[in-house]
């Protein structure tokens, strides 16, 4: 296994999925564990992350260099690679440009073992942003790669299996970056690549078996991916010791409440209890436009309902969550100052409140991993590949001030959107699309009467983790089929248009 150390680097996670991806475990701590932890938690080899910061900051993120003298082969990435100059004793000065985007490396040597290169001719793509750059080389390191900013873009110790490189291998916009990782991770550290989801759901299994004993088990279920795998995985584990909750918010997509309902109930047999809460959200979000406001209020509400729903379960011992890892490292690992873009929905004030001790089958895994898993555990595909959906719903999606109408406007719209993007083949290819209701009126003309009605605004976009997003070249004719339909099919609506933004600047949803 392969212990990541973060430096706070944005792609901090990507490392760790593409590790995963090559079927190798890994984890990410912050860079201040501790030398003792570090060798307890027995790593066959370590990368150091990439960070905003520089190795010449006053108080710079440092690791204890304890861990260059432990044998193991180590791998860093950008600030991760800087660090390690800079305590083997290289130089790292400012560059005279900082270095964004693609930049075309030349190879100077095979790149070692990270990628077996066929010559020195070669130049391969990668991606690059920083703005300090190693001067000089520690002793025993020699260069693999430069770019026209970097001469240094690439060094390693080949005896001592330390790894460096300024580019980031994480990303996509480096093509060969996965295969350089494996070959760190697979050759380099000698890690076996037996990480798989059937190993998974046996460990599991045991695992919540061990925790909960005879306890009983409260799971919210919300409609969405990782809720419905942690409680099929959970109830595979202790079967009716799980009592499942459903709270139907009226702010979801067209069906989607039925069909959760259906899923669990006829082809799990796993009992559901469902709240028709419809209404109370209805009434707390009368007159809320403020996009935070409007959070806060779907957030706090569900809480109380499920609280109240929770206390008529007699002797619960434990709540089931749908933590991912990726939450996991928001709340763990290092954290430079970043603002609050969107108060995520969840129910992290739950447990403390209602007593609870936590189930979290999923803490270990990534989005991917528990599509995985729900195949592994038999889960119909329509249920695991469902596009992300946010906790509150529609309503983020329904600007201005929301009433059942304006949402059964949108309701009707977004089911046309993933009717035609179903047709044409793109519900996979897409991480999301869905329509969005705007308190924007304009004059268009119907027959022979004018019309003076409301926007739907098209979103679809491409990410592989919700974290940068590209908006989606749909084709025109997908684009025209939806505009009409929507048109003609939905009441109160007279003009469609397509968001052209990607993330950043823009956010995947508009709330
Ligand atoms: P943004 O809009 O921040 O969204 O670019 C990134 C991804 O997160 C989803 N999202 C949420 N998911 N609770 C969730 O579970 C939320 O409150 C929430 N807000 C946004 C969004 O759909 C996109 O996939």
């Amino acid at each position: 296994r392969i212990l990541i150390l973060d430096f706070g680097s944005q792609f901090t996670q990507l490392i760790a999925r593409r590790v995963r991806e090559a079927h190798v475990y890994c984890e990410i701590h912050p860079h201040s564990m501790s030398l003792t932890d570090i060798q307890n938690w027995e790593p066959q080899g370590i990368i150091l992350s990439g960070g905003p910061s520089s190795v010449h900051d006053q108080d710079a993120p440092m690791v204890d260099p304890g861990i260059f003298v432990l044998g193991l082969p180590i791998l860093g990435i950008c600030y991760g690679l800087q660090l390690m100059a800079h305590v083997l004793g290289g130089k790292v000065a400012k560059a005279e440009h900082r270095e964004y985007g693609r930049a075309h490396l030349q190879i100077h040597d095979a790149l070692g073992p990270l990628l077996p290169f066929k010559s020195s001719e070669d130049t391969e793509e990668v991606w690059m942003s920083h703005g300090d750059r190693i001067e000089k080389m520690p002793d025993g390191f020699r260069v693999l790669a430069s770019s026209t900013n970097s001469p240094l873009a690439a060094i390693g110790d080949p005896i001592r299996h330390f790894y460096g490189v300024q580019f980031h291998l994480e990303v996509v916009h480096t093509p060969r970056g996965a295969e350089m990782l494996t070959a760190f991770v697979r050759g380099v550290c000698a890690c076996n690549g037996q990480w798989t989801m059937h190993s998974y759901v046996e460990s599991a299994i045991a695992s919540i078996r061990a925790q909960v004993g005879k306890g009983k088990v409260i799971a919210a279920l919300s409609g969405g991916v990782d809720s419905a795998v942690a409680a099929v995985l959970i109830h595979r584990a202790i079967g009716d010791q799980l009592t499942c909750i459903f709270v139907d918010n009226g702010l979801l997509r067209f069906g989607e409440s039925e069909k959760v309902q259906t899923v669990f109930r006829n082809y799990f047999q796993i009992p559901l209890q469902a709240i028709d809460a419809r209404q109370r959200f209805l009434d707390v979000l009368a007159q809320v436009t403020d996009p935070e406001k409007k959070r806060k209020a779907i957030g706090n509400l569900f809480i109380e309902i499920f609280e109240e729903e929770a206390k008529k379960v007699e002797g619960a011992d434990f709540l089931a969550q749908g933590t991912l890892y990726p939450d996991v490292i928001e709340s763990v690992s290092f954290k430079g100052p970043s603002a609050t873009i969107k108060s995520h929905h969840n129910v992290g004030g739950l447990p403390e409140r209602m007593h609870l001790k936590l189930v979290e089958p999923l803490r270990e895994l990534f989005k991917d991993e528990v599509r995985e898993l729900g195949r592994e555990l038999g889960m119909p595909e329509e249920v695991i590949r469902r596009q992300p959906f946010p906790g509150p719903g529609l309503a983020i999606r329904c600007l201005g001030a929301i009433d059942a109408q304006r949402l059964e406007v949108l309701r009707r719209a977004d089911r046309i959107v993933m009717e035609e993007v179903r047709e044409a083949g793109l519900y996979d290819r897409l991480w999301q699309a869905f329509a969005v209701l705007l308190p924007v009126r304009s004059v268009g003309v119907m027959g022979d009467a004018r019309t003076y009605d409301e926007t739907i605004a098209l979103r679809a976009v491409e990410s592989s983790d919700g974290m940068t997003a590209d908006w989606a070249h749909l084709p025109y004719d997908v684009l025209g089929r939806i505009s009409t339909r929507i048109i003609n099919e939905v009441a109160g609506i007279n003009r469609v248009v397509y968001d052209i933004s990607s993330k950043p600047p823009a956010t995947i949803e508009w709330e």
